[in-house]
């Protein structure tokens, strides 16, 4: 029998960045500068958990739902059906960007997002203050929760705010059992069902316009063979799967987390960009087995700026953990890494980066142990590397960089099993660095 169509080929035009660490590698930066040559900068999960920050001639823009490509006017950012949205920081977002210059109307919202409700904030700020020190450290933006409603089924979604029975019959519904558990295990107050309803009706006249079939723009952008560009938030040790569970956020932001929240299959991934900074930082409770609680953590604080876009709050800092990154360039399926912050590490004399861990019997892990009675107590093997003494902010060119900078580069590469084709050498979009193959 003859076969009614050949095979699709698949003209690959799709580009992932994904954090590698725990965070706030500079994803934001390195979308913005790859945005450029890309139609579509699509999200595909997380929500204002995020704050992905972009320095441009001198401005700053921290962003945390609006994809990182929204500053050029040739790209349309995307929010896909994996985010979750909280519709009021949208439109601050929105409302601050056309402030500063910005054309945000072309911003296009999957009508299958789930939306952030206040109840879902008040659930993640309780269950927080009921765990004690056995918190998360969450961002308190009610994340968990509304991926919890979402999987359980009684989520509300952003197409149901343009149907306004539906939303007051979803919202009722759900509120019954919302305000059960506020009332009842935690002693809050009640939410009221009609105040909620006429607030996040309100905001449907605007909202309305961007409300999209995301899957079906990423689709017709992909098969015209226009680049797409999928933006991560978090990163894979914050991945809900594979992270340090439960120090984890609620979605997932290795690179697969692309498949389903977009709407795309592994095959449109063509190019997969791992982010990872110099060093490591990580907000809130968790395994960090590189963590400097020293002089060095300091300054990589300070010299860094390591102080949360959204919450302030100081990240811990630590070296570069190569197991780690070895094991986020295999759950991504890595093509290549894109480093930043390397002129933070500037003073140092000296450089580590861990290589292998060692529990207490002397038992040494080449990847990352599975089980994480056994991560929290590993003790990171390091090898020393020179630091190079000298700033490198105005370097433009591979060339530029001390010896000292090029083999620190170098020895990652070969530690990761992937070229690093982009470095960072300081905030701003023009500080960024293309590095030639090694040879
Ligand atoms: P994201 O969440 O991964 O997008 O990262 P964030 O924006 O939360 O955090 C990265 C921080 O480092 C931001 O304040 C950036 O402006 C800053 N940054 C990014 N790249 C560099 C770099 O190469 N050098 C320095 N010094 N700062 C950088
Ligand atoms: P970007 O995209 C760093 C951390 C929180 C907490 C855990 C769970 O800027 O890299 P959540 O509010 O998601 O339920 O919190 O995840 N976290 C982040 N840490 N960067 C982020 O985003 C983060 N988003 C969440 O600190 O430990
Ligand atoms: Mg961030």
């Amino acid at each position: 029998m003859e076969h009614a169509a050949e095979p699709k080929e698949v003209d690959v035009p799709g580009t992932v960045i994904v954090g590698t660490q725990w965070g706030d590698e500079g994803k934001g930066r390195f979308t913005d500068y790859l945005a450029r040559e890309s139609d579509l900068c699509v999200r595909y999960q997380g929500g204002h958990n995020a704050g992905h920050t972009i320095v441009v001639d001198g401005e700053t823009f921290g962003l945390q739902l609006v994809p990182s490509g929204v500053l050029y006017e040739s790209t349309t950012p995307v929010i896909g059906n994996g985010v979750v949205v909280d519709p009021e920081v949208l439109l601050e977002e929105l409302d601050m960007l056309t402030d500063r210059g910005i054309d945000a109307s072309r911003l296009r919202l999957s009508g299958n997002a789930h939306l952030i409700m206040p109840y879902h904030q008040e659930l993640d700020r309780m269950t927080e203050r009921f765990l004690g020190k056995a918190k998360i450290g969450t961002t308190r933006r009610g994340i968990g929760p509304t991926y919890a409603d979402k999987a359980a089924r009684v989520g509300i979604r952003v197409q149901d705010l343009l149907d306004p029975k539906i939303f007051r019959e979803k919202l009722e519904l759900v509120l019954r059992e919302k305000n059960g558990v506020l009332a009842k295990v935690y002693n809050r107050l009640p939410l009221d069902a009609d105040e909620l309803a006429q607030r996040y009706l309100s905001y449907v006249p605007r909202l309305e316009p961007l409300i999209d079939d995301t899957v079906h723009l990423v689709h017709t952008a992909l098969d015209d063979g226009r680049e797409v560009l999928f933006e991560g938030a978090q990163a894979t040790f914050l991945d809900l799967d594979h992270g340090t569970y439960p120090f984890v956020t609620s979605s997932n932001p290795i690179a697969g987390g692309a498949c389903t929240g977009a709407g795309v299959g592994p095959r449109a991934l063509d190019r997969i960009i791992g982010v990872t900074k110099a060093y490591t930082t990580r907000v809130g409770s968790g395994p960090f087995p590189t963590e400097l609680n020293d002089a060095t953590g300091e300054l990589l604080a300070d010299r860094g700026h390591e102080f949360g876009t959204n919450t302030g709050r100081r990240r811990r800092t630590g070296w570069l953990d190569a197991v780690m990154l070895r094991h986020a360039v295999r759950l991504n399926t890595c093509t290549e890494l894109a480093l930043t912050k390397l002129d933070v590490l500037a003073p140092l004399e000296e450089l580590k980066i861990c290589v292998a861990y060692e529990d207490d019997t002397g038992t040494r892990y080449d990847h990352v142990p599975y089980h994480q009675s056994v991560l929290h107590k590993v003790r990171p093997v390091y090898e020393t590397h020179p630091g190079w003494g000298c700033e490198i902010g105005e370097a433009s060119g591979y060339d530029d960089l001390p010896a000292e900078a090029q083999s620190y580069l170098r020895r990652i590469e070969e530690l990761a099993g992937v070229p690093i084709p982009l470095v960072s050498v300081g905030p701003a979009r023009d500080q960024t660095v293309v590095l030639p193959r090694a040879a």
